[in-house]
């Protein structure tokens, strides 16, 4: 599908954002290990949760609507075939720890662009961890126990975190990670919520051997990497006002939220609350920016990584040289996001450079209407697609229905807003 989308005069109106992608996942795959049925309402209904949830049915659970009927920890069942992840590299990373785990081998394949990505750094903590595992394609499993493992990240990632708390859980003595950059931390709140003892102190996390897990009551809150694009559009098309009840503000994922603030954008928090552990609250955005240059360098870049493509956008129509870099991971997500953000902002008129690890914008730029490639990534189609709102004439985004893969309807609000 290509679709098409205008300059805009403003945007306003409210928004209902998609349930949060990294929750979704963990709440159906630590619901599917818990014993009996957990509540689960707000999932995302993107295509990459499907994944997940179709995946966990194959190994035994019994997933509907709002709710999932565990298999429980010791009820893991083989698959008839091998698991397919789609488009989900959290899928994929996050499932490998819990099958690696397990008494039989499991295959889990992907589309094109999950085949392509690395899985390396999840297979070789869990070799060392005892496990049979290897990669390409991915099989794991067929060699247990596992045993716990000291482990330091060495490249910052919550999936490949995550991958062994899970195996954590199976194996015997303690498993500690090693985190110089933060990373997301839903797995961690989501299991202790559950019962499992997992101890976070400075930058270790060390998780034990469970034997069960109590099942979860939970209300997943508005997904705040996909509200990143309207904070974005609405702060840079003048005249805008938008309103994004119930956003996740976990403090592992705002650092974004923190950049735009510190460069004028005008973000109002309101109504703060948890769910399940998880911190949540109201924004409205209000069109405004101050017009100094971004500088996004090493952690802070990994901190904000699925924002960085739409922060692009911004730095396209501030004033100066931005510097976006220590972002390599960009190059090996559901695309090569640094060639794609360039390929499609230089056809609007950008004046960008890709970096091996980042950009550099001059900016401000007066974006033009062009026809531009998704190269089937969700987070370039709805970057670009905000470029579209920026720039004179009409924008064409080739392969726009990638964007089902975490938030279905973008086009529709985009529409509505404007
Ligand atoms: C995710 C972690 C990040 C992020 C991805 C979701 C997660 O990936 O880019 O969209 O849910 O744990 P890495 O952990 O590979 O950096």
């Amino acid at each position: 599908m290509t679709a098409t989308v205008r300059k805009a005069e403003r945007l306003e109106g409210e928004v209902t954002l998609p349930g949060d992608k990294s929750i979704s996942h963990r709440a159906l795959i630590l619901g599917s290990l818990a014993d009996g049925w957990s509540r689960v309402h707000g999932l995302s209904t993107g295509a990459d949760v499907q994944s997940t949830a179709n995946c966990l049915r194959a190994l035994g659970a019994v997933i509907e609507e709002s709710a999932v009927r565990g298999f429980g920890l010791d009820g893991v069942r083989k698959a008839g075939a091998p698991l397919d992840c789609g488009n989900s590299g959290t899928t994929m990373r996050l499932l490998a720890g819990i099958l690696a785990a397990q008494e039989f081998v499991s295959e889990l394949t992907g589309d094109e662009s999950l085949t392509r990505r690395p899985m390396d750094r999840v297979v070789k903590p869990l070799l060392e961890m005892g496990a049979h595992a290897q990669w390409p394609p991915l099989r794991v499993g067929g060699h247990v126990p596992l045993h716990g493992i000291e482990y330091e990240m060495p490249v910052a990632s919550a999936q490949v975190k995550s991958a062994l708390l899970l195996a954590g859980l199976f194996a015997e003595g303690p498993t500690t990670i090693i985190e110089t950059v933060r990373t997301r931390d839903h797995t961690e709140l989501m299991l202790r919520s559950m019962g499992a003892d997992v101890r976070s102190e400075g930058d270790r996390v060390e998780i034990r051997q469970a034997t069960m897990l109590k099942p979860l009551d939970i209300e997943i809150p508005g997904d705040l990497s996909a509200a990143s694009f309207w904070l974005v559009a609405a702060g840079l098309v003048p005249g805008s006002t938008v309103v994004l009840p119930g956003v996740g503000v976990n403090p592992t994922r705002t650092a974004f939220l923190d950049l735009l603030r510190h460069h004028g954008f005008d973000i109002h928090k309101s109504r703060e609350r948890h769910s399940a552990g998880e911190p949540v609250a109201d924004l409205e955005v209000h069109a405004s920016y101050s017009d100094d240059p971004l500088e996004v360098a090493g952690d802070t870049a990994a901190e904000m990584i699925d924002e960085l493509p739409i922060l692009a956008v911004a730095a396209t129509q501030l004033t100066g040289r931005s510097h976006i870099s220590g972002a390599a991971e960009l190059r090996v997500k559901e695309s090569d996001r640094i060639a794609a953000m360039a390929e499609g902002l230089a056809a609007m008129g950008a004046n960008i450079t890709a970096n091996a690890d980042g950009w550099t914008i001059e900016g401000p730029s007066r974006l033009r209407g062009a026809q531009v490639r998704s190269l089937g990534d969700h987070r370039v189609a709805m970057a670009l697609a905000v470029a579209g709102l920026l720039a004179d004439g009409e924008t064409e985004i080739e392969g726009a229905e990638c964007v089902n893969i975490s938030y279905p309807g973008f086009f529709d609000q985009l529409e509505d807003l404007c």
